[in-house]
C-alpha cells in the first residue's frame, strides 16, 4: 500500500476506536457479572470435552472489553490466590471499576485503560483464561482481527478463551430493526435523542407494517425482546456504529485463520442435537454427524440463534477434543443439581418417580437413582464429587435394606451423563461449597466485602460463588457486612437498631415507618432471624450442606 493511502486507512481505523471510546465514556455499560464465563466454568467445560485447563485457583485471568469491571472484579474477590487483569478502551469505566477495587480492598487484580488492538501487550504476561464477553460484534474489524490474535499470543499453552458474539441467523430479521433505527436516529447529536428518533421510527414502522409481513414479526420480536430494556443497552446494542453479526461457522473459520480452535459452547446443553427432539436430532445426526461444527451451524438454523458464546483454546489440541462423553472423566468432576421429587417422597424400590424443577425433570425407577437425586437435592446449590455420591447413594440404599444393583456405578454415571446433557446440573473441577452457618452467624470476607460495597450502589448487588449476581435489600445491605462472626443475634438487632436511629436506613409494617424500639426491634429480629434461610437462598452460606 502506499504511504499516503496507508495513512488515510490508519486515520479511519484510529477514528472508528475513537467514536466507540466516546460511546462509551458519554454513556457508559452497565457492568455486570455472567456466570458463564467464570473461569471454573470454563475449566469443567474444557475438562468434558476431552482436554486439561489450568488450574483456577492460582489462575491468571484476563478481560478484554471488560467495562467497569463487574465481571472480573467479583471473581478476584474470590479467588485471592489468583492474579486478573481487566482492560477496556473507555477511560470513565476503568475509574468507575479502579473506585470498587479499593472499596473491596482487592490486590490481586488490575484495571487497564487501553485499544486491544494498539497496546503493547507483552508487558501482560500471559494467561490461563482470557474473556472477551459482549465486545467481539461491536467493535471494528480490526479490533476483532486483535482480540483474537491477543488470545493466541497472551494464552498458556493449555489455556482457555472465551468469546461471545452476535450470530446469523437470528441477527438477520433484528438487523432490519437496528438499519430503521439508525437511519432516524443514528446522526442525531445527543445519545438521547438517538434514542428518542430512533423510538420513534419502531412506533412509525409498527403502525404501518402490513400485519403478517416479516417487518411486522421482527418489530414485534423486538418489542418483546426490548420491552424491560435500559437506554444504555439499547444504545450500544441497536444505535453502536458497529454491529457486525457472523454466522457461527464464519467465526470458527476465523478462530482457525489465528491459530486457534473451537472447543465447545459455554451452554453445552445447546450442542447436543438430542435435546432438540428426534425429529430434529435424527436427520440432522444423520446428515452432519462427522461434523460437531456442522451440527451446530445447522441447530442455529433450526432455533433461530441470535448469540454465542464460545470456548476456544490453542489449534493443536483440536485432535485430542472429543464430543463423545467420555464418562471416565467424570471422576474428576464435583456435581450439583437441584433434583428434588416432584411427587412422594422417595420410596426406594422400582415404582416410577420423578425428580426436579417444573419443565426440567427426570424420572426413574431405579432405587440407586433416585437416592442419588435425592442426595444432590439436599446438597445444593453446593457440590458433590462423584466418589462421595456413590458412597452416599449406598449408604442411603444399605440404611433401607436395598441390594444395589450390580452396576449401579454405571447407571449413576449415566444419571450424570443426562444432568450434564440436558443441562440440568452444574459441574465443577474444584469443590464447591460456603462457610457452613454456626452461631454467631459468619459470611465469607469477599461476600461482607461486597456487601458493604454495594451500600453506595444504585443497583446493589453481591457475586455468590457460582459468579451469580445478588441483589440485596436495603436491611441485607446493612445487615451481611455484620456477620464476621463476632455477632449474636442480639448484637445483630443492636448494631442495626444503631443504624436506623442514625438515618442510614427504615423499617416500615403497612406502609408506616416504625419508629418505637419495641416495634423496631421487633422488625429487626424479624430479618435477622430470616438471615439464615436467606443467605442458603442467596447461595452465600452452606446451611444446607450435611456434612
Ligand atoms: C458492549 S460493552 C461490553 C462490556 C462487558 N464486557 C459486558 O459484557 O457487559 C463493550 C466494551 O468493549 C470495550 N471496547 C470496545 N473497543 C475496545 C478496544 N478496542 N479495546 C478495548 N476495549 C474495547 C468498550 O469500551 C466496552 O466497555
Amino acid at each position: 500500500m502506499r504511504n499516503g493511502a496507508h495513512h488515510r486507512k490508519r486515520g479511519h481505523v484510529d477514528q472508528a476506536i475513537e467514536q466507540v471510546r466516546a460511546d462509551y465514556d458519554s454513556v457508559p455499560y452497565e457492568s455486570h457479572a455472567f456466570p458463564q464465563t467464570a473461569p471454573g466454568h470454563l475449566a469443567a467445560v474444557t475438562h468434558l470435552f476431552g482436554l486439561d485447563p489450568p488450574d483456577v485457583a492460582c489462575a491468571r485471568v484476563l478481560e478484554i472489553g471488560c467495562s467497569a469491571g463487574g465481571n472480573v472484579i467479583p471473581f478476584a474477590a474470590w479467588h485471592p490466590a489468583c492474579h486478573a487483569v481487566g482492560l477496556d478502551l473507555s477511560a470513565v469505566q476503568i475509574d468507575q471499576g479502579r473506585r470498587r477495587i479499593r472499596a473491596l480492598g482487592l490486590t490481586n487484580i488490575e484495571l487497564l485503560q487501553g485499544d486491544i488492538a494498539s497496546m503493547d501487550l507483552a508487558p501482560l504476561g500471559t494467561f490461563d483464561y482470557i474473556i472477551c464477553h459482549g465486545v467481539y460484534s461491536w467493535v471494528p474489524e480490526n479490533v476483532q482481527r486483535a482480540i483474537l490474535s491477543a488470545f493466541k499470543r497472551l494464552l498458556t499453552p493449555n489455556g482457555v478463551a472465551y468469546i461471545s458474539y452476535n450470530v446469523y441467523p437470528g441477527w438477520k430479521s433484528k438487523e432490519i430493526v437496528r438499519d430503521a433505527m439508525l437511519l432516524r436516529g443514528g446522526g442525531m447529536g445527543t445519545p438521547q435523542q438517538k434514542l428518542s428518533y430512533a423510538r420513534g421510527m419502531i412506533d412509525f414502522l409498527e403502525e404501518v407494517a402490513p400485519a403478517d409481513s416479516i417487518l411486522a414479526k421482527a418489530l414485534s420480536e423486538h418489542r418483546a425482546l426490548t420491552a424491560n430494556a435500559r437506554d444504555y443497552y439499547l444504545l450500544h446494542e441497536y444505535l453502536e456504529s458497529f454491529n457486525t453479526p457472523c454466522y457461527f461457522l464464519k467465526l470458527a473459520s476465523r478462530v482457525g485463520e489465528h491459530g486457534l480452535v473451537y472447543l465447545a459452547d459455554a451452554a453445552p446443553s445447546t450442542m447436543f442435537a438430542v435435546n432438540y427432539g428426534d425429529k430434529i436430532a435424527t436427520p440432522l445426526l444423520a446428515e452432519c454427524g462427522h461434523s460437531q461444527g456442522l451440527v451446530e451451524q445447522y441447530l442455529d438454523f433450526v432455533v433461530n440463534r441470535t448469540f454465542r458464546q464460545s470456548l476456544l483454546v490453542h489449534g493443536e489440541w483440536g485432535p485430542r477434543i472429543q464430543y463423545k462423553l467420555d464418562r471416565t472423566r467424570f471422576a474428576g468432576f464435583h456435581f450439583a443439581a437441584r433434583t428434588p421429587s416432584t411427587g412422594d417422597p422417595t420410596r426406594l424400590d422400582d415404582s416410577p418417580q420423578e425428580y426436579g424443577e417444573p419443565g426440567a425433570t427426570i424420572g426413574t425407577n431405579d432405587p440407586g437413582v433416585k437416592a442419588a437425586l435425592e442426595v444432590l437435592a439436599a446438597r445444593w446449590p453446593w457440590t458433590i464429587s462423584r466418589r462421595d455420591l456413590l458412597d452416599a447413594v449406598r449408604e442411603r440404599l444399605d440404611a433401607a435394606g436395598v441390594e444395589p444393583a450390580a452396576d449401579q456405578q454405571d447407571r449413576i454415571d449415566e444419571l450424570l451423563e443426562q444432568l450434564i446433557i440436558r443441562g440440568l446440573g452444574r459441574y465443577r473441577l474444584e469443590p464447591m461449597s460456603a462457610d457452613p452457618p454456626f452461631t454467631p452467624l459468619r459470611l465469607s470476607e469477599p461476600g461482607r466485602r461486597m456487601a458493604k460495597a454495594a451500600r453506595a450502589d444504585k443497583h446493589a448487588y453481591v457475586v455468590n460463588p457460582w459468579h451469580e449476581e445478588i441483589l440485596l435489600s436495603a436491611v441485607d445491605r446493612h445487615l451481611l457486612p455484620l456477620l464476621d462472626g463476632t455477632r449474636d443475634r442480639d448484637a445483630l438487632v443492636d448494631t442495626l437498631l444503631t443504624s436506623v436511629r442514625a438515618g442510614l436506613l427504615w423499617f416500615e409494617r403497612d406502609g408506616r415507618r416504625l419508629t418505637g424500639n419495641a416495634e423496631l426491634r421487633d422488625a429487626i429480629a424479624e430479618h435477622v432471624d430470616a438471615l439464615s434461610g436467606r443467605l442458603i437462598a442467596m447461595k452465600l452460606s452452606g446451611a444446607g450442606v450435611s456434612e
